[in-house]
């Protein structure tokens, strides 16, 4: 019976995969120069203006499947598409650009902890604006999937919440940090409460090793979900810091309840 299951689920991936494979093949992908004479946005941080002509997935006509509205959501999104034209791995660099426009977060020479920080998007933005083979700064990384290495940057794959996680970062950074940030995100479950409480519950964790290792005037930026539970932390952040403001920058899906929370001015 367990093999009949087995052999059941394997033929049942199988079929998916085929089924996600041929949906690839079928998209009508744009030529590989169209983006280049329609404008790339004003900034490294804008998706581009004057969008193509909305992208189809002919599979899905009459269909409810959530592999195709990814995938035909992936096709439409300007930001996973500049992601692919920058060199990013991932189009959440959009965000945090955009919430260094907004704060000012890396500056050369800075030192950073990236807490969640597969695939690299965040990571490589930082790398760039901070400059730490050229000024002496500090990327350090953290994510418990794997991530590919990152010039310049040092990246450690662990789980965050594990105890001796917080010593593993001391010790990459070797001293203390001018800006923590955590886009850590746990596997939604579907279940708003419950995904609410373990975003918070990371946040927290987040914040108490900010609290630990951040120098004065230094920035927290944390990711979390609209509505949650979330004021003990709050609270926290404005005894804390000079200033804290929600921010959802353009890059951050319209339809995610994500929102970004970010401490200026750390009192040390
Ligand atoms: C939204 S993604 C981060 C994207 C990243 N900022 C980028 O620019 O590519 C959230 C990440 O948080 C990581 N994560 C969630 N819980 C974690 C934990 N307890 N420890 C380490 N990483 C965690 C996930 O593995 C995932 O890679």
């Amino acid at each position: 019976m367990m093999r009949l299951t087995l052999w059941y689920q394997e033929s049942l991936i199988e079929k998916l995969t085929r089924y996600v494979f041929f949906l690839f093949v079928v998209i009508e992908m744009p030529p590989p120069s169209s983006g280049s004479g329609s404008g790339t946005g004003t900034g490294k941080g804008n998706p581009p203006r004057g969008l193509q002509k909305k992208k189809r997935v002919r599979t899905a006509r009459g269909r409810k499947n959530s592999s195709t509205r990814w995938l035909q959501r992936q096709l439409n999104d300007p930001y996973v598409a500049e992601a692919q034209r920058q060199g990013y791995r991932s189009r959440a660099a959009f965000k945090i650009i955009q919430l260094d426009e907004m704060f000012g977060l890396f500056k050369k020479g800075r030192r950073i902890v990236d807490l969640g920080a597969a695939p690299g998007g965040w990571t490589q933005v930082a790398i760039e604006k901070v400059k730490p083979r050229e000024t002496g700064g500090i990327v350090v990384a953290i994510d418990y999937l794997e991530m590919e290495g990152i010039e310049g940057a040092t990246v450690l794959q662990k789980d965050f919440t594990e105890d001796d996680a917080p010593d593993m970062l001391k010790q990459a950074l070797g001293g203390g940090a001018d800006v923590v940030l955590s886009d850590m995100a746990p596997p939604t479950t579907g279940h708003r409460a419950t995904d609410h409480l373990r975003i918070t519950a990371l946040a927290e964790m987040a914040y108490e090793f900010a609290r630990e290792v951040l120098e004065p005037g230094g920035f927290f930026v944390t990711k979390l979900f609209q509505g949650g539970a979330e004021k003990t932390l709050l609270d926290a952040l404005k005894r804390d810091f000079e200033k804290v403001k929600h921010v959802k920058p353009n890059a951050s899906r319209k339809d995610s309840s994500e929102m970004y929370i970010v401490g200026q001015g750390f009192r040390g």
